[in-house]
């Protein structure tokens, strides 16, 4: 359980290595969303409380799949592109291959779909329960490899917990 003797993980004053942050974040994430079924309600405090605990980014949100394709969902950040198919951009790659996909440098990513010129580097995991693929969360930042394996691990674990308050 989250520490309620601590500062949620979304308050400025939260700092820690990048293994505590996530796994604090996990937490606090699982006690956030426990006990509203509404996907909306969810994913929206979900990209608040990431977007303002992870810290240097500019977009943090997610992409559900609807009819094969990504449509966008509740976020932190300037408007973004509103559908992105399979297989497309950084989003649709993680979310045809079902895995997290960590882009150190957009414009090296071949196919890098531009919602936000600030953009430098971006980490894209899958949303599943089971088999089944509900979305991708995704994380845009600024500054360039901003992203590292501990993100993506953290990452990966803030995925588990949100594909249970998301189904
Ligand atoms: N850059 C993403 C598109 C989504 S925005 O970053 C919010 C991509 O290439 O899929």
């Amino acid at each position: 359980m989250h520490n309620t003797e601590q500062p949620a993980p979304w308050t400025s004053s939260w700092r820690g290595d990048k293994a505590t942050v996530y796994a604090d974040l996990a937490d606090a994430l699982d006690g956030l969303l426990a006990g509203e079924p509404d996907r909306v309600a969810n994913a929206a405090n979900a990209a608040a409380a990431i977007y303002h605990a992870v810290g240097s980014l500019n977009w943090a949100g997610f992409y559900f799949l609807h009819n094969g394709q990504l449509v966008l969902g509740p976020f932190q950040g300037r408007p973004a592109c509103v559908r992105i198919p399979l297989g497309k951009g950084v989003c649709g790659t993680a979310a045809a291959q079902r895995r997290s996909v960590l882009v150190p440098d957009v414009n090296a990513f071949p196919g890098h779909i531009a919602c936000d010129g600030a953009s430098r580097s971006e980490l894209v995991v899958p949303l599943l329960v089971g088999d089944d693929l509900l979305g991708v969360l995704d994380l845009d930042s600024p500054l360039p490899a901003r992203f590292d394996a501990a993100d993506q691990a953290g990452c990966e674990m803030l995925a588990k917990v949100l594909a249970r308050h998301l189904a």
